[in-house]
């Protein structure tokens, strides 16, 4: 699904909430069965691992570690050891198209292949949900359609939710629901069948 509205209505921050990355001041938000406001910032952080990805805008890898070393983090945030979390790493990132940038640290990545790689990152814990926030807006058309191929096929593939925020129509026309938020009300706007 997609949520599209105006710059400042409040977009990135309903995607934060319900990824649990931050707190409502008031009302209760409850991801997967487990509401938010009963658990400590730890709890919240161990009810994210695993049940919820994060794409940015603006990739946010760490720019000291390779795609690898990215890619493995949250796995090894998440008690994974390390050669099992390499494994699973380096296929992720051969599923992404990157396998021959293992090594590569983000600087000596294009927006694409940073983009690719924190595509992977959230993928890699085989999350229920896949929270996007403007995910193509730092690539060019060409680049930024490629990523959504690559997260439309990701969310057929794994049966991962994807829930993303654009601005981009073409993106937003490519999902199933389409909901606007605006002077503070989420309304669903369109339904596609296709
Ligand atoms: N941490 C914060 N503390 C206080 N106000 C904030 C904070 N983060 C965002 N805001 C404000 O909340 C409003 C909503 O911001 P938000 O970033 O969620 O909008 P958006 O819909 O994602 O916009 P855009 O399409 O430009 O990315 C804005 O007025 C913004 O200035
Ligand atoms: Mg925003």
């Amino acid at each position: 699904m997609a949520i599209v509205g105006p710059s400042g209505a409040g977009k990135s921050t309903l995607l934060a909430l319900l990824a649990g990355l931050d707190v409502p001041n008031q009302g209760e938000i409850t991801l997967l069965g487990q509401p938010f406001s009963t658990l400590s910032e730890d709890s919240r952080a161990k009810a994210r691992q695993g049940a919820v990805g994060f794409v940015f805008q603006s990739f946010q890898l760490l720019p000291g570690l390779t795609a690898l070393e990215n890619v493995m983090l949250p796995l090894e945030l998440a008690g994974v050891s390390v050669r099992d979390a390499k494994a699973k790493a380096a296929e992720w990132l051969s599923r992404v198209g990157l396998a021959e940038r293992l090594n590569h640290r983000p600087r000596m990545l294009s927006g694409g292949e940073q983009q690719r790689t924190a595509v992977a990152r959230a993928f890699v814990t085989d999350p229920a949900l896949l929270f996007a926030d403007e995910p193509t807006g730092n690539l060019d058309r060409r680049t930024g359609e490629s990523i959504s191929d690559l997260l439309f096929q990701l969310n057929a593939d794994t049966g991962a939710t994807l829930i993303l925020v654009t601005h981009d129509e073409r993106l937003a026309s490519r999902c199933e629901r389409i909901f606007t938020l605006d002077e503070g009300r989420l309304q669903e706007t369109a339904t596609c069948s296709a």
